[in-house]
């Protein structure tokens, strides 16, 4: 089956298909290791490396036309998607630490970019995504900080997770993302 014919045929596995039995199971990655994935402006899998298929667990033929949202993990706050798809749908480039689910229900953390692909009009065409090898400290610093945001999530959606985030960063609406990407960069340095 080609690609095209997989996502006309609607055969997209997504977050639904991955395993509900997480596994406190950590898969760390490697030192000199990039992971590589691409979508459509929808955010469904056209590319990916060979390391993003060892590192998820699932295959090639299974990752492609399947919604990103496979690999999504519980622990990851809302609002860091959201954050996601404001900046790289507005053209601007995202830099964050995101947990990963594994096929298995295991999981493994990345330093991802993410970023949008344009024509020659400038037109978004797909988003394309580098991770590499996130510092220990930063896992460390982020693993309550998102159980906090997801907590908040729970109880008052989205609009508490962003609240507190915002306290959490010690920023306003207008410097929001200028305070995370201090942050984030501030984490990798170690
Ligand atoms: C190029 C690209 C790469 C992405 N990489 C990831 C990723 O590694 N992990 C992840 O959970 N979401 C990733 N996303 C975001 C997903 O599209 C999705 O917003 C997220 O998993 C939350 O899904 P949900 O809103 O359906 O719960 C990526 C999106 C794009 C466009």
């Amino acid at each position: 089956m080609t690609i095209e014919e997989k996502l006309e045929a609607g055969k997209r596995l997504s977050k639904l298909d991955a395993t509900k039995h997480l596994k406190n199971d950590e898969k760390v990655m490697g030192d000199n290791d990039f992971i590589v994935s691409k979508t459509d402006t929808k955010g469904f899998i056209t590319y990916v490396n060979r390391i993003f298929v060892d590192m998820a667990g699932w295959s090639r033929a299974e990752l492609i036309g399947a919604n990103h949202n496979i690999i999504r993990h519980p622990d990851m706050p809302k609002i860091a998607f959201k954050i996601v798809w404001d900046l790289i749908s507005s053209k601007q480039e995202f830099f964050g630490f995101v947990k990963n689910l594994k096929k298995d229900g295991g999981y493994y953390w990345v330093l991802a970019y993410i970023t949008a692909d344009e024509d020659l009009n400038g037109n978004i065409i797909g988003y394309t995504s580098f991770r590499k090898k996130p510092s220990r400290k930063a896992i460390e610093t982020l693993t309550p900080i998102y159980k906090a945001l997801v907590d908040a999530e729970k109880s008052g959606g989205m609009q508490a997770s962003y609240e507190l985030l915002k306290k959490t960063l010690n920023a306003t609406d207008e410097n929001i993302i200028e305070k995370y990407n201090e942050l984030v960069f501030n984490l990798q340095k170690g």
